[in-house]
């Protein structure tokens, strides 16, 4: 498998603080890759400079084989990036705000409409695609922000928190629909999150940054043995605590 997300000593400092501290990541294409961590470990921050959206302090990183500090108009557009707080315009329809990123990608017709209606579809808002958005619920809303991303057909998304404030209907509901992305579509998955048994669900290998340094990187079984936890079901709770504490 090849890497598709690769980060070698990827650094930010903000002032004498280091958010991010000596960084190397490796997300495969084809994975869920879920990055942990409390608040404050340096998740969003990591995920900014993937995007070229903040510079490195030191480091450096690839995504789909571009710099992000030399080259991030081709990473901004063939990765679907989902923030921590997911904008739209809310005096708009669902359908209104998705065609307005498609033409804001260029996308011509008929294939804007097809690829919209089908995002709705997927996400399971085709019913809903016509009320405004200042009238969804908060899992609509995210829901929405995947299917946005899903018009520009990107090959790799970057999740930041996908199912936070979202009840446990919501999380099943999005969890369930990111899998399916990976598993029909193939499409690699970088999300982060700070809830272990969702990620625990999904991912197919964790990484775990505490204080702005990975402490661990593995499957989850491999982060079991590590640390010697119990044989059998390993509970990714347990691993985590252990390594935050010795952190
Ligand atoms: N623009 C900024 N200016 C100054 N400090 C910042 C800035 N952005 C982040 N930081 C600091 O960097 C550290 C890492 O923050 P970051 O947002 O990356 O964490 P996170 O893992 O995404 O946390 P959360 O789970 O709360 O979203 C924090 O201590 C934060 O205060
Ligand atoms: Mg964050």
């Amino acid at each position: 498998m090849a890497a598709i997300i690769q980060t070698q000593g990827l650094t930010r400092r903000y002032g004498r603080q280091t958010a991010v501290e000596q960084l190397d990541l490796e997300v495969q294409e084809g994975e869920i890759f879920g990055f942990l961590g409390p608040n404050g470990a340096g998740k969003t921050t990591t995920i900014l400079m993937l995007l070229g959206l903040t510079e490195p302090s030191a480091g450096s990183a690839r995504v789909l084989g571009y710099d992000p500090v030399r080259d991030p108009l081709p990473i901004k557009r063939q990765v679907g990036y989902l923030p921590e707080n997911v904008g739209f315009y809310d005096d708009l329809t669902g359908r209104e705000n998705l065609r307005y990123i498609a033409d804001l990608n260029g996308i011509p017709e008929p294939e804007a409409t097809e690829k919209i209606e089908s995002a709705l579809r997927t996400v399971g808002l085709a019913d809903e695609g016509d009320k405004l958005v200042g009238a969804y619920s908060r899992g609509m809303r995210q829901r929405l922000g995947i299917a946005e991303l899903l018009v520009k057909d990107p090959r790799l998304l970057i999740l930041d928190e996908p199912t936070l404030g979202l009840d446990p209907d919501g999380t099943n509901k999005m969890l369930d629909l990111i899998r399916d992305l990976n598993r029909s579509r193939g499409i690699t998955v970088m999300l982060s999150s700070h809830l272990l048994d969702q990620v625990q669900r999904i991912c197919h290998r964790v990484g775990i940054m505490i204080k702005g340094r990975l402490v661990a990187l593995g499957t989850i079984e491999e982060l079991a043995r590590r640390k010697g936890a119990d044989s059998g079901r390993p509970v990714l709770e347990e691993i985590y605590m252990r390594y935050f504490r010795e952190a």
